[in-house]
Formats: structure tokens, sequence, C-alpha cells
């Protein structure tokens, strides 16, 4: 069976029939052949807001999201059979590309979601931008290690940059040269 259906996969642009798939072969189609990332809209928020305040001491508040989309930033949230598992914002400016968020629901981390909405995020920038850049809190050993191994750099650190339990915290800046 699973020859056959690899047979057809190799064939078949298959990100058209996953759902298909899924639906008739359960098991032959894996979890993260099937998010789904969309633009996020002003409905997705509360979904968002409740992401945003597990992952986060200090969450974005609703009105930093709407000041994104007022100002034409990328927003994106990543789905699985419509549940809201993630988002991701970046901004973008003259030959400069800057992540300004991403977060993944915690129950859902580590499965390769946080790299999907990043390589996304990169393949939005690339050609429209040099470089991509983001802040990352020197604590956040699990972010770093993903944008390390998407291949940014540190480039600086911004001091005080972040609030924390005990004042505040710098950050690491790092960047991915794009050509
Ligand atoms: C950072 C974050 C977005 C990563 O998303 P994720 O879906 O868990 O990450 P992935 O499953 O795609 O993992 C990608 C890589 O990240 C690293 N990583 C992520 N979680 C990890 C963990 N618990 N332990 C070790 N490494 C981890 C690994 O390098 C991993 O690669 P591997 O699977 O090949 O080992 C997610 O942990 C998150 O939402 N954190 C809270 C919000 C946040 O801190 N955002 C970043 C702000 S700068």
């Amino acid at each position: 069976m699973r020859g056959w259906l690899d047979k057809i996969k190799s064939v078949i642009i298959y990100d058209a029939d996953k759902e298909f798939y899924a639906k008739v072969f359960p098991d032959s189609v894996q979890k993260k052949d099937l998010l789904r990332l969309r633009i996020m809209t002003h409905a997705d928020l509360p979904a968002v807001l409740e992401i945003e305040r597990k992952n986060y001491l200090f969450p974005w508040e609703e009105d930093i999201f709407t000041d994104c989309f007022k100002a034409g930033y990328g927003c994106w949230v990543c789905e699985y059979e419509k549940k809201i598992l993630g988002y991701s914002l970046l901004s973008m400016a003259v030959g400069e590309a800057h992540i300004l968020n991403i977060s993944v629901h915690p129950d859902e981390q580590k499965q390769g979601i946080g790299r999907r909405m990043l390589e996304h995020l990169i393949d939005v920038a690339r050609g429209k931008a040099e470089s991509v850049f983001l802040e990352v809190r020197p604590s956040n050993i699990h972010a770093i290690a993903l944008y390390e191994d998407m291949g940014f750099n540190e480039i600086g650190v911004r001091k005080g940059y972040y609030p924390a339990e005990n004042g505040r915290e710098d950050a690491i800046m790092l960047a991915l040269q794009l050509f």
C-alpha cells in the first residue's frame, strides 16, 4: 500500500491533494503536511492573543496587532484543521525585512511549525530585501537554535531592549543575508 501511495505522490502535485489523501488514507499524510499558512485577519485575534499570552511574560496587546494590520505588515497564521497553532509577523522596508513576532502554541511546539513559518517569512522577504533582521532574548535558547539553524548570524546587542521581571533584558540582534 505504501509503495503504491509513494508512486502516486511522486507524480501528483501533492500539495493540492494532501487533504484528500489525509481523509482517504489517514496514515499517509503527516500533520506538518497539512499545515496552512494564511493571512491573519481581525477575527483571528482572540486565538492569536491566547497564544501570545501563553508564550510571553510581556505579551503584545490587541492594539499592537491592529497597528501591524494598519501599517500593512505581513501578518500570517498557521492553521491545522482550521485551528490556529501559531502566527508570524514581518515588516518590510527598503532592502530590509524585520521579523516582529513568531510564536507557536506551547502545546504544538517542537513539531516543525516554527521552522515552517520562518521559512515562509524568508521566502516572502527574498527578492524584496537584502537582509532579514530579528531580535531575541538571550535566554530564549530554543528560538536562537532555530534561527542559527536557518542561517541567521548575531550582529549585535541592543541593551535593555526588553522588559523583564527584574528591570530590562538585552536583545541579541540576528541577521540573515539573502543575497
Ligand atoms: C521559537 C518557536 C517559535 C519555535 O517554534 P517550534 O514550532 O517549537 O520550532 P520547531 O519545531 O520548528 O523547531 C525548530 C528548531 O528550533 C529548535 N527548538 C525548538 N524547540 C526546541 C526545544 N524545545 N528544545 C530544543 N530545541 C528546540 C531546534 O533547533 C529545532 O530544530 P530541530 O527540530 O531540528 O531540533 C517556539 O518555541 C515559540 O513559539 N516560542 C515562544 C515564543 C517565542 O519565543 N518566539 C520567538 C521570539 S524571538
